[in-house]
């Protein structure tokens, strides 16, 4: 796919477009919201704590002083934000080009939210699943929208919970993880299959970055009570990203790729060339059969609409 590498610089002009970012002030969603922006789009900065959006948005302001952003509130793991998010937009913006599913955590210690779901699962997956849901209507107006969901390489360790999404004490923080990053490739699989079946034009696509270094790998860290433990997990993922991991702006390339590039198309999943998909350019990257499996992404639709009170 990639004989010619694609960069940043390949994304075309986006003048006139509008583009929603969860997690935008951080990491692989900052860089994202850097690109669209520096190629003309107007971005909508999806974010739970507004001073870091704003923040976030002044740093992206010091490299593209015209750049056209906006904040939007969104706790991905709370449905009654997600319902006020998708509410304020669709007041603001007759149109949406792309809506791309960033946001995430990794490695918590187990907690419901005050819905009653999984942390890992409701802010990675269900707040996603909703905003995307309730998004749909903007989205199918506007020529050529995408919706691009990021998952991980931790997708394939996985598996898609069948009764509901409440997570379990007994479940490791790493299974977690996981379960909601192939819930994130099997919905986005699913929504493509969907979108195609109903002859829309809006498009869904999966993204992954490899290993970036982020705020990503010390959410864990922060949660943890004993500050000994805690400095040496800092420690540790301060190493490894520093030995291991690629620099977030290559990370962004697959999402960004997922959402601008015109050879991308519908239900494909992009992540990094390089060994194991861990660093590299975007190429088409290789879906676990658990995440392509048409009837059991169908019950998982269905377990989500269930838990988040939504149909589409
Ligand atoms: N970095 C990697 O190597 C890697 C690998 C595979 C997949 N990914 C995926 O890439 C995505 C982005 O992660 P990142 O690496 O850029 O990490 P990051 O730097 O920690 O950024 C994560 C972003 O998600 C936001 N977020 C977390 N929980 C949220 C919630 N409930 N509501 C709204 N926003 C929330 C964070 O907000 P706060 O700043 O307020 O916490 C932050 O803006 C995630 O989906 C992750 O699973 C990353």
């Amino acid at each position: 796919m990639n004989e010619v590498r694609w960069d940043a610089n390949q994304i075309p002009e986006l003048r006139g477009k509008v583009a929603l970012v969860t997690g935008a002030n951080s990491g692989l969603g900052w860089h994202i919201a850097l690109q669209l922006a520096t190629h003309g789009a107007h971005v909508i900065m999806a974010c739970r704590d507004n001073t870091k959006a704003i923040q976030a948005a002044n740093a992206i302001r010091s490299s593209v002083p015209d750049a056209r952003i906006s904040q939007v509130p969104l706790d991905l793991s709370s449905l009654a934000s997600v319902r006020a998010c998708a509410k304020r937009v669709i007041n603001d913006q007759s149109r949406l080009d792309l809506l791309i599913n960033n946001a995430g955590v990794m490695f918590l210690p187990y907690e419901r939210t005050d819905d009653g779901f999984d942390i890992h699962m409701a802010s990675n997956h269900l707040g996603h699943f909703l905003l995307t849901g309730l998004l749909l209507e903007r989205l199918e107006r506007t020529d050529g929208a995408r919706v691009v969901t990021t998952s991980s390489g931790f997708a394939r360790f996985g598996r898609l919970p069948t009764d509901n999404l409440h997570g379990n004490e007994r479940t490791s923080s790493f299974h977690a993880y996981s379960n909601s990053k192939l819930a994130n490739l099997a919905f986005s699989c699913e929504l493509a299959r969907r979108l195609e079946k109903g002859g829309s034009r809006v498009i869904s696509l999966a993204a992954h970055p490899g290993y970036a270094a982020t705020n990503l790998q010390f959410g864990a860290a922060n949660k943890m009570r004993s500050p000994i433990k805690a400095g040496v997990r800092r420690l540790a993922m301060r190493v490894s990203n520093a030995v291991l991991a690629q620099h977030a702006r290559m990370g962004a390339l697959s999402a960004l790729y997922a959402a601008t590039a015109s050879r991308a198309a519908n239900g494909e999943y992009i992540g990094p060339d390089g060994w194991m998909e861990q660093r590299g350019y975007p190429t088409r990257a290789r879906i676990p059969e658990k995440a392509s499996d048409g009837r059991r992404a169908a019950e998982f639709w269905a377990l989500s609409e269930r838990s988040a009170d939504v149909r589409y």
